[in-house]
């Protein structure tokens, strides 16, 4: 079960050989994938040699290889956790009972909606990402892209393997559709809205990496504990992968604002601050640099968006999503209540006499709000960590992640203006300030600016850090990728 086959067109682990007509239904599949992937892949790379992890085992100790490769010759595969022996259903009316096997009929639908939504992220994130390469800040980072990138190819294959396994020719549709939408297609879009928006500038890229990964860690997590069992071992590799998109998105900011230096950490942007003896953006964005404040807005954009994402915070299909076993909460396992929440409340925000006001509900009612809040605690840790650089580099700025109704376009809070502070605000005020809370036109053309083609082993654009170690212990000026 750990080790994977690759002897085979599909490498996998889930016995594919033994099933000729799923195996002949995939491997019809895949050349579609292929020419999805030439279209819609990183723009101009098929033919660089990319120093890539591949998947090899699902052994936690050594599943991944690390190896030269041409992007399109990357084995993409089927690759599920091993099952556990008489796993039961531990949440909702069917706790207690085995775990499925197969996709109980009356919730057929619900659980392909939800590997539909899932799956259809996967390859929005890469083409959304796809012409980054082009003006990447380093081959290090040129690297990191690309890896996220066949990465995020690999769980749409996650997916699609549970699609044509368990869904009949419905699900065949479903994988044919998964290559056929585009983000930010108007006539064709992908389906959450977050996925749909640009990836501008690499600035972008890392707050994306760090905040909307983020978002499918959760989201993987609550599939985790699905009572659908190839579901739950399928979603639990796919966190070990998601783990390194992570990375790559904090460790960027990180580094956009921080330098090795003198042994110690101090920030590239801070010791700019303390070179000019100012923290004026202006001055800083005239020696090259990324200012705080656009940062800040970087991160207030972001995680607004990426918050949306988890759904209107009082939702039925979220109740019978957990209710009928479909899809748990994050570490679901590791909580101590009776798992079922019937009778339970939580609390969620509404607009009451022009201000923001707490509200008691069904907590079955409110699981989305119960994961978007799991989501922020997670989240909001990482932008401490950015401000333990800045408090190295003795600067007094600091970041901090906007409230949650600021900036919503979903649920009640999308009827509202409210500051990153959490005030309700006017349309006036809003219009005022908008431009010193979310990213303005001038922002993002100064931001782009700075972006240029940077791929010298060991040459960083200047207004980013090296890293401190390379990718599996490479030096840092290591020949990441040959373009050949
Ligand atoms: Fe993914
Ligand atoms: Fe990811």
């Amino acid at each position: 079960m750990s080790s994977i086959d690759y002897s085979e067109k599909i490498p996998n682990n889930v016995n594919l050989s033994e099933d000729r007509t799923l195996q002949r239904a995939l491997e019809h599949w895949q050349p579609n994938y292929l020419s999805w992937w030439q279209d819609m892949g990183p723009d101009g790379s098929q033919n660089f040699d990319v120093y890539l992890r591949t998947a090899v085992s699902v052994d936690p100790q050594g599943w991944a290889q690390f190896g030269h490769v041409k992007m399109p010759d990357y084995r993409w595969g089927i690759f599920l956790n091993p099952g556990e022996a008489d796993r039961k259903i531990h949440f909702g009316d069917h706790k207690g009972e085995n775990a499925w096997q197969d996709v109980p009929g009356e919730y057929r639908a619900n659980l392909r909606r939800i590997i539909v939504t899932q799956g259809d992220t996967e390859p929005a994130s890469v083409e959304q990402q796809r012409h980054l390469g082009l003006t990447a800040p380093s081959q290090y980072d040129l690297r990191n892209l690309f890896q996220v990138n066949v990465e995020e190819g690999r769980h749409l294959w996650a997916m699609v393997y549970l699609l044509h396994k368990y869904f009949g020719r419905d699900g065949r549709e479903e994988a044919e559709a998964l290559l056929e939408r585009r983000s930010g297609q108007e006539d064709n879009p992908r389906i959450l809205q977050a996925f749909n928006e640009a990836t501008p500038d690499w600035l972008s890229f890392f707050m994306f990496t760090y905040f909307t990964d983020r978002d499918g860690k959760f989201q993987l997590c609550a599939l985790a504990e699905s009572s659908f069992d190839p579901l739950a071992r399928t979603t639990k590799f796919m966190l070990t992968e998601e783990a390194h998109h992570m990375f790559v998105g904090e460790s960027g900011v990180g580094r956009v604002i921080s330098r090795t230096a003198q042994g110690r950490v101090i920030s590239r942007t801070a010791q700019m601050i303390n070179e000019l003896k100012t923290d004026d953006p202006a001055k800083l964005r005239a020696a090259g640099v990324i200012d705080l404040q656009t940062i800040q807005r970087y991160i207030n954009f972001h995680f607004s968006v990426t918050i949306d994402l988890f759904g209107a915070d009082e939702s039925s299909n979220a109740a019978t999503f957990y209710s009928t076993g479909l899809k748990g909460r994050y570490e679901e396992g590791k909580r101590t209540d009776d798992h079922v929440l019937k009778g339970q409340t939580y609390r969620v925000l509404e607009v009451r006499n022009g201000k923001l006001a707490e509200k008691e509900v069904p907590m079955l009612n409110a699981l989305n709000e119960v994961l978007r809040d799991d989501y922020i605690k997670d989240s909001v840790a990482g932008v401490e960590r950015w401000n333990k650089i800045l408090d190295k580099a003795g600067i007094s700025f600091r970041f901090k992640a906007p409230h949650k109704a600021f900036h919503r376009n979903i649920g009640p809070l999308a009827a509202v203006k409210v500051s990153p502070e959490g005030q309700v605000v006017s349309e006036a005020e809003w219009n005022a300030n908008v431009d010193s809370w979310l990213p303005s036109g001038a922002d993002r053309a100064y931001v782009a600016s700075l972006m240029g083609r940077c791929v010298e082993p060991g040459k960083f654009a200047n207004w980013i850090a090296p890293p401190v170690v390379g990718i599996n212990r490479q030096p840092v000026d290591f020949e990441y990728v040959r373009f050949n």
